[in-house]
């Protein structure tokens, strides 16, 4: 990487990057753009024949006789975990090493190909024998784990859809996505290891089944990861008891393309979460292709994307991407900061990891940790091995993005700035390491043939350097298919009128650069927060915190901007009882962020709380949320607020208790 323009900052890939990397040069990028541009179906067409293995080879492309429930590849029949282990096995990877999976506590286990699809069709030959049948949903509460990974691989494999909820999630959050999915098992683990600390999860698969609603579950399937103690009932069986004995060949479900793989729970603007749905032939196409173009993975990379499976990132670049091309990945059960913040740069020394995906969250706290402790600085360790890293979940600062670039990547590795959603299965905007100049702080353009574009309320492109609404003009192979169960918000909120349902609505701000046409993303333009990374609806924290009915009578929840976590949870709260101050206020804002964990997950507890004896309201009654996003800023009001009926509740917000 040099430096062509040091006011700019573009970073331009050495020509030897370009010369190695699947995507040579941006000459490359521009004529596979115009590919998509000339022949849209033709060029996803020739992607899926050469990067899925087909059962059946599918005829139509793209089906757009229902929009937007668009269909892709609809004749075809195929099997994800075939496409993902068995190839691998028929193609001679058997002995490579497909997961090296580091514990908590540092111990290393290595799998190879054959032996993930061993372990995958003895589990999905115990969950046939349990009754679990195509189509049927499987709620997977799983610590970052080689069976995690399999769990999620054995459900694809006889066509079951799963739903990976993070083990971070509360008993309630838990119980909430079972009944939604209406799941008839449930695969998890004893407890989990994290940061040297055992965390239950079975007792709150346990806690979340007696809160009622779960009435499908016929079994939960327990992974012994630490030995703990766990309540056991006549539905509960280990794991190691039900694959005991098992045949160690499966025959695969050869299931359409449209089959839902899987579901993935996601925050929205209401207080419910969405199931998003994806379909296993169009998902697994993107998914293989980004993991090779993004990240230009080649077969002697070791390649390590640190999120949990339980987010959409560990879906398509843990369970899928990487062993659809026959990858050496690792897998990580703990946390950065353990034994010491050094973590990270001691795993990538040790592995000789060479691609490194991780989120600017964690870069920014990991910052934080090396200019107080030198120890844990990443120059003392060997990161030689590193070419390329990735960033994703939130925009990065440029701050982060040059320290990152230059701590970590040693200045020679470019940065992928991956702009992408739950919803849309992999990458959408972003850089391709061996063709695109970077930009700190700028996610760049398109993968080619996402045909992303910034508009106006109205839909109409807006120049250049002007900021709008991000959307994207043509379905894709990857795209969400539906809310699980709810069709019509499905279509509200990703296929709004505004739009005349044309074009797919992704929820954020964007900006194209007047002079290269990249793209910044400016942020959320709903009523979603980004906190380290994480999803969290506004009106979800809410939801919990009015719950809490003995003392709460009112809350509003806005997001604030936070140095590590990018955006930090402001909670505004209105008591059953008089407005405490001091040592009061302190206590109750505690309770209610303990009360707001239990509700949703740790994740979701708020940073700030204050009390008012009201919130700043029209006269009509509605919540002057701006007005909350100023003060939680701790910026003075120069905003309008004529329409305000209490203009001295600001004041009193304004105060910190
Ligand atoms: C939201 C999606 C993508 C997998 C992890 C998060 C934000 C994501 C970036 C990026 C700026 C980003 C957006 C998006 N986001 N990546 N590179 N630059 N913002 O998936 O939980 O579905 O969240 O994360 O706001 O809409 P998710």
């Amino acid at each position: 990487m040099s430096t062509s323009d040091q006011e700019t900052k573009l970073y331009v890939p050495s020509e030897a990057a370009v010369k190695a990397a699947h995507v040579s040069g941006m000459d490359a990028y521009r004529k596979l753009c115009d590919e998509a541009d000339a022949d849209y179906e033709g060029y996803w067409a020739r992607l899926a024949r050469e990067f899925v293995a087909w059962k059946q080879p599918f005829t139509q492309v793209l089906d757009e006789s229902n929009a937007p429930f668009f269909k892709w590849f609809a004749d075809g029949t195929l099997n994800v975990s075939y496409n993902c282990l068995d190839r691998n096995v028929e193609q001679g990877r058997g002995d490579k090493v497909a997961i090296i999976f580091e514990a908590d506590d540092g111990k290393v286990t290595r799998v190879t190909y054959n032996e993930l699809l061993t372990q995958t069709s003895q589990l999905a030959n115990a969950l046939r024998s349990m009754g679990v049948k195509k189509g049927d949903r499987v709620v997977i509460y799983m610590p970052m784990s080689v069976e995690g990974v399999v769990a999620m691989q054995a459900c694809a494999r006889i066509g079951a859809t799963h739903s990976v909820v993070f083990g971070g999630f509360s008993a309630q959050s838990l119980r909430d996505r079972i009944e939604d999915a209406g799941a008839v098992m449930v695969i998890t683990a004893d407890e989990q290891m994290r940061g040297g600390k055992q965390l239950p999860l079975k007792a709150i698969v346990d806690e979340a089944l007696s809160l009622g609603g779960c009435d499908t579950i016929r079994n939960v399937v327990v992974y012994q990861r630490t030995g703990g103690k766990v309540a056991w009932g006549a539905r509960d069986k280990w794991l190691h008891d039900v694959v005991a004995g098992q045949a160690i060949t499966c025959e695969p479900e050869w299931v359409e393309a449209e089959h839902p793989l899987f579901l993935l729970y996601t925050s929205g603007s209401t207080g419910k979460p969405k199931g998003v749905q994806h379909a296993g032939g169009g998902y697994l196409l993107h998914a293989a292709l980004t993991t090779k173009w993004t990240f230009d993975l080649k077969p002697e990379d070791v390649f390590w994307c640190t999120a949990d499976i339980g987010w959409v990132t560990g879906h398509t670049y843990i369970a899928y991407g990487p062993l659809a091309n026959g990858g050496t990945q690792i897998v990580f059960e703990g946390v950065p900061t353990y034994p010491d913040a050094g973590r990270f740069w001691k795993m990538i020394q040790d592995h000789k990891v060479t691609i490194f995906y991780t989120a600017p969250t964690a870069i920014r706290s990991l910052i934080k940790a090396a200019e107080s402790n030198a120890d844990v600085h990443p120059r003392e360790y060997d990161l030689s091995s590193l070419r390329l890293l990735g960033s994703v979940g939130e925009p990065i600062n440029p701050a982060a993005w040059e320290w990152y670039h230059l701590n970590i990547g040693g200045g020679r590795c470019p940065i992928v700035d991956t702009f992408w959603q739950t919803e849309t299965g992999g990458h959408m905007i972003t850089p391709l390491p061996g063709a695109t100049p970077l930009v700190p702080g700028s996610c760049t353009l398109p993968f080619p043939g996402i045909m992303a574009a910034v508009v106006d309320e109205t839909g109409k492109d807006v120049p250049w350097g002007q900021g709008g609404i991000l959307v994207v003009k043509k379905p894709w192979p990857s795209m969400i298919r539906t809310i699980w169960g709810d069709p019509e918000r499905f279509k509200k909120s990703y296929y709004p009128a505004d739009f005349q349902g044309k074009y797919y609505l992704a929820g954020d701000g964007a900006i194209r650069d007047a002079k290269t046409g990249y793209f910044t993303i400016t942020g959320r333009i709903d009523d979603v927060l980004n906190v380290s990374g994480h999803r969290m609806g506004t009106m979800e924290i809410e939801s919990a915190l009015v719950s809490c009915t003995e003392l709460v009578a009112e809350a509003a929840v806005v997001g604030r901007p936070d140095d590590t976590t990018g955006e930090a949870i402001c909670a505004f709260v209105v008591l059953k009882r008089p407005r405490p101050t001091g040592e009061e206020a302190r206590q109750i804002a505690k309770q209610l962020r303990d009360w707001v964990g239990k509700e949703i997950g740790p994740i979701a507890k708020p940073k700030d709380i204050r009390f008012g004896d009201n919130l700043p309201k029209t006269r009509s009654g509605k919540i002057m949320r701006r007005l909350l996003r100023s003060i939680a800023k701790g910026e003075q009001i120069t905003q309008d607020t004529s329409t305000l009926e209490n203009p001295a509740i600001l004041d009193q917000l304004s105060q910190s208790n």
